[in-house]
């Protein structure tokens, strides 16, 4: 890993799994820390722990959902640092269900938090980076199932497509804008992280925990393919490592698990021959 002694690097959901292990990885490489997570325990667990090392943290407490909470937490980042090299723009959640049984509230909330808390990263931190004017990074989570369809999610697959997307068209704006910040797309398959319990961020107030659909076996069998998925998942650290080696090799869509390769290039092929999607056993 590079030294990243005279560096920035901002994190959103910093507090846990992937982002936790980012903070912990450039903090061992010198780098000046803005952390973000909506889990305030945890957040100040992990700057306690980096503080403790010698590292200059700043954190933030807020939901991604919050547009001005973004704007704040980038205003208050320049302002102790004067620039962010590395934006990390990763807080995300799960959820699972069938397109027309999952509760409108579902949709909102992972929309919301996967797509609309990028775009909120993205006003709050890019225009900063272009005029800072040096050679800077954007670096949006996205999944593999950006890429694949993976059928027991579909906001969740709906929401990475568009973070996919959305870091293409960012990329790309950047280039014709002639900055010099890039846009890069992390898509890791499975890892183990806590994002299996991420049902505890949801504001009750904002959706009916007695849904009865979250009753209901189908429901039930879905929500269990991902706790028991995640926890046999990449370890974090495995994942986070060629996380950083394809940054340094200037990668712009990362794949922590090339085994889904040829899945992808299937899809494509699949598409364009007009078939059906092919179902996968879950
Ligand atoms: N773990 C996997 O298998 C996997 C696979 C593909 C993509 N991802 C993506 O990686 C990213 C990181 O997830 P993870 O696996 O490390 O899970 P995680 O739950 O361990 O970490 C996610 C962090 O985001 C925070 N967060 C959740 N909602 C938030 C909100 N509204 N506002 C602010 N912070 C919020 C959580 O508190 C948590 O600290 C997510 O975008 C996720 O979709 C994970």
């Amino acid at each position: 890993m590079q030294d990243y002694g005279s560096k920035v690097v901002a994190v959103t959901g910093a507090a846990n799994g992937i982002g936790r292990e980012l903070a912990r990885r450039f903090a061992a490489a010198g780098a000046g820390l803005a952390l973000a997570d909506i889990d305030a325990d945890h957040l100040e667990a992990l700057r306690t722990e980096l503080t403790a090392g010698g590292t200059d943290v700043l954190t933030a407490v807020f939901d991604v959902r919050d547009a001005e909470a973004m704007e704040d937490f980038a205003r208050r980042t320049y302002d102790v640092y004067g620039a962010v090299d590395l934006f990390f723009n990763n807080a995300g959640v799960i959820s699972v269900g069938t397109v027309w049984e999952q509760p409108l509230a579902d949709w909102d909330w992972l929309l919301d938090v996967n797509v609309k808390g990028l775009v909120h990263g993205i006003k709050a931190f890019v225009p900063r980076m272009i005029a800072q004017n040096t050679p800077c990074r954007i670096v949006d989570t996205a999944s593999i199932a950006g890429l694949l369809a993976v059928e027991n999610s579909p906001a969740y697959v709906a929401s990475k497509f568009a973070a996919l997307s959305l870091t293409e068209v960012l990329d790309l704006q950047l280039q014709a804008a002639g900055s010099k910040v890039t846009a890069h797309v992390v898509c890791p398959g499975v890892v183990r992280t806590d994002l299996d319990n991420c049902l505890r961020h949801r504001d009750p107030g904002r959706y009916d925990p007695d849904d009865p659909y979250y009753k209901t076996d189908d429901h039930r069998s879905r929500f269990a393919v991902v706790t028991r998925s995640i926890p046999v998942g990449m370890p974090v650290d495995e994942a986070v490592t060629v996380v950083v080696d394809e940054l340094e090799k200037g990668t712009f869509c990362i794949f922590t698990h090339p085994m889904y390769n040829p899945a992808v290039t299937g899809r494509t092929a699949a598409l364009v021959a007009g078939s059906r999607p092919a179902r996968v056993a879950r």
